[in-house]
């Protein structure tokens, strides 16, 4: 028999106003993935920061390798084998790779008290090596390696720990599509090394690549770990849910309107090359290319975060967009895809948040009206399953997923003409997602025009009334509704406009 190498017993965890763990228990086994699934605000991010010393249980027990262990904090859990990457990397951007590996590392220091460069270069290498990163420059500075790299980085720094557990907590949240495959190969490798490995994820199809096992968490409970051939796709939502889920996409019932609201005549910055599109009244206009294809960069000169030529029609009128404030003044809002730098303000309520877009509105004689604020912000914690105490709690305090939530309700409480969503339900577990595309529906109906930007595939397909293609900046396709398949999007999306140009 095999002995796992670390056990969770009987595990409680309180926050003020929140039971987020109850009486969970889990074991872990060498050279094993094991997938931590559940909803948004689950459960998943606690256990493991109590699982690497983030934070002490309340009560309950964690046994490594057999013995009865408490970690005082994440530095004393890594010295005794168990690691974590969170999903926001903890490097130092303006130290070498090397020098975040082996930070603060008395085994570095030589007896004079000088720290021993070519010992930690070369043991630093010799790690990034080991898990497939033999390209990575261990000498360059972080913030010249690009995403992949630096979870890279990450992992050496876990493993020069020599750890037996390493907790990856949606380690593919912030790659692009294409280097999820490398991260894969690094997780491949560690497996066959033999450490245990935790994937926090709410990406299925990831879930199936790679786990052997995987447990589900339900409102701080724990509902089952089975083996991953034990299980589908439609058994996990339904543990994770509680309940069936019903149709992901809902069906379009009318068609949307004639009328231009934008219009977009070549523009062109940076990685964007006289791009044209019209957007209409009602119409979700799917945006989709490669990280680096200019979606992104189409969308922060559409918000006013950045300038180039071309012209901007809004409603039949020319118009100047220079900063966020005159988008907004043209009834343009953006729900950016890195909620943690520009969405939302921690620390303020989910109230604030909800209400910050509309102060204008809400705001009578310079008074603000606070019951319609508290009334629409309650609407919007109900639409979009907003797990928190009250709508007072600080976003601070919110699960991943839920403050991605608190972004989008932001935008839609204020009632803008043109949506431009980018990465809509990045980290947003499932039951979520299908609210998230059925408020998207609704709201087209209703005649909003939606520009959505998404590296999920099968989100641009499921929901768009077009998608149109970039590649390198320019649009090189246009796919009518129902037109397009995972495959023929990602074709598109990887080759130059063919010989005699568009269409
Ligand atoms: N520091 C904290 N203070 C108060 N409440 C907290 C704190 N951290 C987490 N919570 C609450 O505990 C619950 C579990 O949150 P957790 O972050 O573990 O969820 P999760 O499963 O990781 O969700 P997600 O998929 O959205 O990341 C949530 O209700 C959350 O609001
Ligand atoms: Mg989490």
């Amino acid at each position: 028999m095999r002995h796992p190498v670390l056990t969770m017993e009987g595990i409680n965890k309180e926050f003020p106003g929140v039971k987020a763990l109850s009486d969970v228990s889990f074991e872990l086994y060498p050279g094993e993935v094991h997938a931590l699934m559940g909803e948004n605000g689950a459960g998943k991010s606690t256990l493991m920061k109590i699982l690497s010393g983030v934070y002490s249980p309340t009560q309950g027990t964690i046994r490594l390798k057999g013995k009865e262990v408490t970690f005082g904090n994440p530095l004393d859990a890594q010295r005794q084998g168990v690691s974590i990457i969170h999903q926001e990397f903890n490097l130092f951007s303006n130290l070498t790779a090397a020098e975040n590996i082996f930070i603060d590392r008395p085994e570095m220091v030589g007896r004079f008290g000088r720290i021993q460069w070519s010992k930690m270069y070369d043991e630093a290498q010799r790690l990034v090596d080991s898990i497939g990163g033999g390209e990575i420059d261990v000498r360059k500075e972080v913030r010249h390696l690009g995403v992949h790299s630096q979870q890279v980085i990450e992992i050496a720094k876990a493993l020069s720990f020599k750890a037996d557990v390493l907790i990856m907590d949606e380690p593919s949240a912030a790659l692009p599509e294409n280097e999820v495959k490398k991260m894969f190969d690094v997780v491949n490798r560690l497996r066959a090394q033999g450490v245990a490995i935790v994937y926090v994820s709410h990406r299925m199809k990831e879930i199936f690549e790679i786990a052997d096992k995987v447990t589900v968490l339900r409102d701080g409970a724990k509902i089952d770990t089975r083996g991953i051939e034990e299980v589908t796709e439609q058994n996990l939502i339904q543990m994770m849910v509680g309940k069936e889920v019903g149709q992901l996409y809902p069906v379009r019932e009318q068609k949307h309107g004639q009328e231009v609201v934008l219009k977009v005549e070549q523009l062109s910055l940076d990685s964007a090359h006289r791009v044209s599109f019209e957007l209409r009244k009602g119409e979700i206009l799917g945006l989709f290319g490669v990280p680096g294809s200019g979606t992104h960069t189409i969308a922060e000169r559409l918000f006013g975060l950045r300038r180039g030529t071309g012209d901007i029609i809004v409603h039949g009128t020319a118009v100047k967009i220079s900063s966020p404030s005159q988008a907004k003044a043209k009834k343009i809002a953006y729900v950016p895809p890195d909620r943690h730098r520009q969405g939302i303000i921690k620390p303020m309520s989910i109230r604030q948040n909800l209400s910050l877009p509309m102060l204008p509105q809400l705001s009578k004689y310079t008074v603000l009206d606070e019951a319609r604020i508290k009334e629409m912000s309650g609407e919007y914690m109900e639409k979009l399953r907003i797990k928190a105490p009250s709508d007072g709690q600080s976003v601070d305090f919110l699960s991943g997923g839920n403050q991605q939530k608190v972004v989008i309700g932001k935008w839609l409480a204020a009632n803008p003409d043109i949506l431009i969503l980018e990465e809509p339900t990045r980290g947003v577990d499932v039951g979520a997602k299908a609210e998230i595309y059925n408020i998207i529906h609704q709201l087209a109906q209703e005649g909003l025009s939606i520009l959505l930007i998404s590296s999920e595939m099968p989100e641009v397909i499921g929901l768009s009334d077009r998608i149109l293609v970039l590649y390198k900046g320019t649009i090189v396709h246009e796919f009518a509704h129902g037109e397009a398949d995972q495959e023929q999007l990602l074709q598109r999306a990887s080759h130059p406009l063919p010989e005699g140009g568009l269409l």
